[in-house]
């Protein structure tokens, strides 16, 4: 690790693991609770030269500590190390979403809604704290490994970061491929901001980029505001997808969804219209969630049963296997004959004792 500290407060670093706009991140060990961390060095001038500064720092802080969701990467603890703030955090061992694209390139419309929904209640439950994300992009959702959860990251970072980060050409905090129009116009945020840089992210997971691209900060920003996300060319996603996306990413706040709850519920009507094995998104196990247990044993007897025609050497790939009933009421038709026959022979014994002796 050369030119970097072996530890930050109590916590010795291990490995640098990410580098971005707003600092280095570290797998890192926390050697009093023994388990592992990842740190944030935040790489932007130090706040704190003044009271203020110090205060809306703290105060921000301790409002994503308070956040405690699944969906959500915990903040542990925070300090300052050489001037420069730092952020403990939880270790999310698997890689970022923007990784996971750019490696294997566009998901499928069904994991692409997953994810959605999972960030989307992440989202829900911050804004129902009264807390933006304001940088809500690929490379702060990370994908757990072990357990297959997307968790958001870096909550409020772009505003713990000094306003002397507020580019000299006027363009605000946040990362300008994810950033609404109001913020690429320095004008305030809502909750449908964070909608916005959502749908961008919804893009990139169906595209495998973002819909607008350019050399320059400016040109994004200007893309953003005034021209439409180039049509993306995936014949089988679900049109109702391909509406959330372009409602998520109307230029007018107006035109958006009015809350993370507006857009989730659209995502899981979108599920209930679509579930259809040809339709790419997730399938129930029809027999496993929507019969009842009695439904449940009769249809594994019929299996049973089944089994046991096509070991006795039936077609065990037909659809159209012969319903058990039918051999019983045959040997019903064999009784009756049978009763009859017997009926007539007694009947004619009868009648030749009767009228012959
Ligand atoms: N809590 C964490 N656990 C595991 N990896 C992380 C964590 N936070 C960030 N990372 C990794 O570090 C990378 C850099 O993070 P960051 O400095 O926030 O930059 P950016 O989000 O702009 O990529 C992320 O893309 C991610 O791969
Ligand atoms: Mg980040």
């Amino acid at each position: 690790m050369p030119n970097s500290p072996a530890h930050i407060g109590r916590y010795l670093l291990e490995e640098e693991i990410g580098r971005g706009g707003a600092g280095t991140v570290w797998r890192a060990r926390d050697p009093l609770l023994q388990r592992e961390v990842a740190i944030k060095l935040l790489s932007g001038p130090m706040l704190g030269e003044n009271r203020d500064d110090t205060q809306r720092f703290l105060a921000e802080a301790r409002a994503i500590a308070r956040l405690v969701h699944q969906n959500i990467v915990v903040l542990y603890d925070y300090g300052t190390e050489d001037r420069r703030h730092w952020l403990a955090m939880q270790y999310v061992k698997g890689r970022s979403l923007a990784k996971a694209v750019s490696k294997d390139g566009p998901l499928s419309a069904a994991r692409t809604v997953e994810i959605a929904r999972q960030i989307l209640r992440a989202i829900r439950y911050s804004h129902g704290q009264h807390l933006l994300h304001r940088d809500v992009k690929s490379s702060n959702i990370l994908l757990d490994e072990e357990t297959g959860m997307a968790l958001l990251g870096d909550f409020g970072i772009a505003l713990l970061q000094d306003s002397e980060r507020l580019t000299t050409e006027g363009v605000a905090l946040g990362t300008p491929e994810y950033m609404s129009p109001e913020q690429c116009q320095g004008m305030p945020l809502d909750e449908r901001s964070d909608l916005y840089s959502l749908g961008v992210v919804l893009y990139e997971c169906l595209s495998g980029k973002p819909p607008f691209l350019a050399e320059a900060p400016l040109a994004i920003a200007y893309k953003h505001v005034h021209e439409q996300p180039p049509p993306i060319q995936r014949s089988e996603l679900p049109p109702a997808l391909m509406a959330i996306l372009r409602k998520a990413l109307a230029k007018k706040k107006e035109d958006r969804y009015s809350s993370a709850e507006a857009m989730l519920e659209a995502l899981d009507q979108l599920g209930d219209r679509n579930r259809s094995p040809s339709s790419g998104l997730p399938v129930l196990p029809a027999e496993t969630n929507l019969r009842s247990g009695r439904e449940r044993r009769l249809i594994d007897r019929r299996r049973g049963s089944r089994r046991q025609d096509s070991r006795r050497g039936g077609d065990p790939g037909s659809e159209h296997d012969a319903p058990s009933s039918i051999p019983h009421k045959q040997l019903l038709w064999i009784a009756v004959g049978v009763l009859g026959l017997v009926a007539a022979t007694f009947l004619m014994v009868a009648w030749f004792v009767l009228f012959k002796a």
